[in-house]
């Protein structure tokens, strides 16, 4: 890539960070519309790359640049100062050649038509390059309410949780048993893709982890569905429900599809109800089956009230991933601690306790749920399905091993990062019968 020509990446970048953060847009939609607007793939995954990294250190960024500049950027300079975080990620976590990281984000503030503003890009990426970068407390990055939380359910935990969520997160693989084995997928990938590092994990029946960033269309077999993107702990979620083959399951929270996948690929003639209450995400369950080639009947529908939607005939097996904070996935979604409200959280903690007891009636006696979150915070996981467990008479926690992370009230919590995976919460809970 030549050094003007990599200034569209640099001032695209800059766009994408100063909707999120400066106008409260998500990434991933933002991402979505802007990597289309990149002929060549490695300009997409390199404008993805300088995102996610600029979101995970920002507070670092902007302590550094608080240092350097004698008045703090106004209102209007949203986008500049986006680009500066893009100058900044480039030459800390990247470490791509300065020179070239250099001139193309200088270029890049022309681009963004602040020519009269490029002279202090020049300098301060200069001064980034000269001094270094210092470290910030990573506790900063999350806002005082959420970080409040974290510190009252962890204790002296929550700084290894604060830290591990800055960072990047392995690719994990979930190899579909249809087509192969992780242990022959590993083969493959070694023969096909040498440069990339992977490894199996002894907690995963279906799991790769690969630790160098490749681009998900090169994988082997990607297209073919031998192979999907899944974290390590959503993988798991199909060990923790464990249906009977050719149970009648129901995902009720499904979209976008991945645990449904995964379920119907280790068992296809699993008869599985898939719902979600958003239309648009529930069509990308369908192209999630069509791509691994499992069927199933999905539906728009909300699950908190079963009378629009069920037939009245009893699930062997029910998956509740719930809506949740997403607090385990922020080294995934760093935006997450600029978009999440206080408010945010009574509301989920709500739905999630709808969603239980709503769900609950539809489950054959000795059936199970697999309730599972995202979340690291314990109103949303311990504490609400202790609740739940208080006012229903006829539910029982059924233990989980030590391969799904340490015993949080009757389910069991993975704090981001331990075993390379996200933070996850995982209760199976049985109805008496
Ligand atoms: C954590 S995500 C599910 C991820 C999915 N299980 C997977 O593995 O791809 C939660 C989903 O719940 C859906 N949702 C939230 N409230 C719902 C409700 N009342 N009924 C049905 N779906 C709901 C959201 O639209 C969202 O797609």
């Amino acid at each position: 890539m030549s050094q003007v020509a990599g200034a569209p990446v640099r001032a695209l970048a800059a766009r994408v960070l100063d909707a999120v953060v400066h106008r409260g847009r998500s990434l991933k939609g933002e991402l979505a519309h802007a990597l289309p607007q990149l002929v060549d793939v490695r300009d997409r995954a390199l404008t993805e790359a300088i995102c996610f990294t600029a979101l995970r250190q920002r507070t670092r960024y902007d302590q550094a640049l608080a240092q350097w500049m004698p008045r703090p950027l106004g209102a209007r300079d949203g986008e500049l100062r986006a680009l500066l975080w893009v100058g900044l990620a480039q030459l800390d976590e990247l470490a791509l050649p300065p020179h070239a990281a250099l001139s193309a984000t200088v270029e890049a503030a022309r681009l963004l038509r602040r020519p009269h503003q490029a002279g202090m890009v020049n300098a301060l990426l200069r001064r980034a390059q000269r001094e270094g970068i210092a470290a910030a407390d990573p506790s900063l990055a999350w806002p005082a309410w959420l970080r409040t939380q974290v510190e009252r359910d962890w204790g002296e935990r929550a700084g290894t949780i604060f830290e591990q969520s800055l960072r990047a997160a392995p690719l994990w693989l979930r190899v579909n048993p249809e087509h192969s084995t992780p242990a022959v997928y590993l083969q493959v990938l070694g023969e096909e893709l040498p440069d990339v590092q992977a490894s199996l994990s002894p907690l995963l029946a279906n799991g790769v982890r690969i630790d160098t960033p490749v681009a998900v269309s090169a994988l082997p077999g990607f297209d073919l569905g031998v192979v999907s993107v899944q974290d390590g702990s959503a993988q798991q979620v199909a060990d923790a429900l464990q249906p009977a083959i050719g149970a009648r399951v129901l995902d009720a929270c499904a979209a976008p599809g991945g645990k449904a996948a995964h379920l119907l690929e280790r068992d296809p003639t699993l008869q599985l109800l898939a719902l979600d209450m958003d239309a648009r995400r529930l069509r990308r369950v369908q192209e999630t089956l069509t791509r691994v080639g499992a069927h199933a009947r999905t539906q728009v529908a909300d699950a908190g009230a079963p009378s629009t939607w069920w037939d009245g005939q009893a699930f062997d097996a029910i998956l509740l991933d719930a809506p949740c904070s997403a607090t385990g996935v922020v080294r995934r979604q760093p935006d997450i601690l600029m978009h999440r409200r206080e408010s945010d959280i009574d509301a989920l903690i709500a739905t999630q306790a709808r969603l239980l007891d709503a769900l609950w009636p539809l489950l054959k006696p000795g059936g199970e749920l697999l309730y599972a979150t995202c979340s690291i915070l314990q109103r949303e996981n311990q504490q609400q399905i202790d609740d739940f467990l208080t006012r229903t008479d006829d539910a029982q926690a059924v233990a989980l091993d030590e391969r799904f992370g340490q015993v949080a009230g009757a389910g069991r919590q993975r704090l981001p990062g331990e075993d390379g995976m996200d933070g996850f919460f995982y209760a199976r809970l049985r109805r008496s019968g």
